[in-house]
């Protein structure tokens, strides 16, 4: 079907509604259209009395002939629906390719076109980048990272099971593991593990502005000899500096995470009002960004990484809430919601 040129018939003549019969495919409805009027025009030659009851059935055919024509115009326009998460061979001519939206009436999303820029300072900080997974089981997501079975601190990340037992991510910690094993054979030889971690993260929320199933974090694991929480603080506090190109104070207050010791929680002064209180730091001008700590001996020992030769620091935060912070986004389902208004504002 050609969804480019809609069918042009030429009805003008038609009493019937001409800007919809104008694009009727179907020649036996313009037949009957062409009826129709004949109709219409006998009721002027019927005696009075007969004349009411007779314009009523033309109506009422009038309306049938509508009805069929805004169907079959509507299925006419309709796009065949397609399922989008189905592959289809890219090398099929374009006309049988499914119909999606093309590329150049596209944007990229503010959160990956921030990504870039975040990744882009860890970058040249020499770190790697690794990117995160969207299913995965009950070790990664939280035996390895220390927390023990039925431990209360589980509940704490609402977290979607199936029935089956695989996981959709509740963080992005659920790749230290992976990411551990992966580089531990570097330290031996000398070279640090500095890896930050990008993904998409699922929580079974209650949703509001703040609050969101589906968000981004990224995480970061650093280890070497004699790393120490003095480097945590500095890397963290370079990194927010450069985001939002301003100098910047940190603290850090203390916390709970099963796969840290000791944790915090990082507070950054508000880069907005510079600590004299606004509404996106709640008055308070300071802003809690996110979760760190020095990674737990067991979590280096479950990746084969000796604890008593190296020790190192770890952090995960959200993404959607710095962009939020920096563009002045009130709600965060506007990211997931699909709604072009508001992509577009970010070219
Ligand atoms: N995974 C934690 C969360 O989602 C954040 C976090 C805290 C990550 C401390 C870390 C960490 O790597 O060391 O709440």
């Amino acid at each position: 079907m050609d969804y480019t040129q809609p069918k042009v018939i030429e009805v003008r003549t038609l009493l019937l509604k001409p800007e919809r019969l104008r694009q009727l495919a179907d020649k036996s409805d313009v037949s009957k259209a062409r009826e129709l009027r004949e109709l219409y025009q006998h009721i002027g030659t019927l005696p009075e009395n007969q004349r009411a009851a007779f314009g009523r059935e033309v109506n009422q055919l009038r309306d049938e002939l509508v009805e069929k024509v805004n169907s079959a115009l509507d299925a006419d326009q309709a796009l065949t629906p397609v399922d989008l998460s189905a592959p289809f061979d890219i090398n099929l001519p374009l006309d049988q390719q499914p119909k999606l939206l093309s590329a150049d009436r596209g944007s990229i999303h503010p959160l990956m076109s921030e990504l870039s820029i975040i990744l882009d300072i860890f970058y040249r900080m020499g770190f790697t980048a690794v990117e995160s997974r969207q299913i995965d089981d009950d070790y990664h997501m939280f035996g390895s990272l220390n927390f023990p079975t039925g431990h209360p601190a589980r509940d704490d990340y609402d977290t979607f099971i199936t029935k089956e037992g695989f996981i959709a991510p509740a963080h992005t910690s659920t790749m230290q593991n992976r990411v551990l094993k992966q580089y531990q054979p570097g330290l031996e030889a000398g070279s640090p593990i500095a890896v930050v971690i990008p993904g998409r993260v699922f929580r079974n929320e209650d949703l509001d502005a703040r609050h969101e199933h589906t968000f981004y974090q990224l995480e970061g694991v650093y280890v070497d000899r004699s790393v120490h929480a003095g480097n945590l603080l500095a890397t963290l506090k370079t990194f927010f500096q450069e985001y939002y190109a301003k100098d910047l104070d940190i603290k850090i207050q203390p916390f709970y995470f099963p796969f840290t010791e000791p944790s915090f929680e990082l507070v950054m002064s508000c880069p907005f009002c510079v600590k004299k209180g606004c509404p996106v730091c709640s008055q308070s001008g300071w802003i809690e960004m996110l979760g760190c700590g020095m990674i737990h001996p067991n979590v280096l020992s479950a990746a084969g990484i000796d604890p008593a030769k190296y020790s190192g620091f770890a952090w995960g935060g959200g993404i959607d809430r710095l962009v939020m912070m920096k563009y002045n986004i009130e709600d965060i389902r506007h990211f997931e919601s699909g709604k072009l208004e508001f992509l577009r504002q970010f070219p």
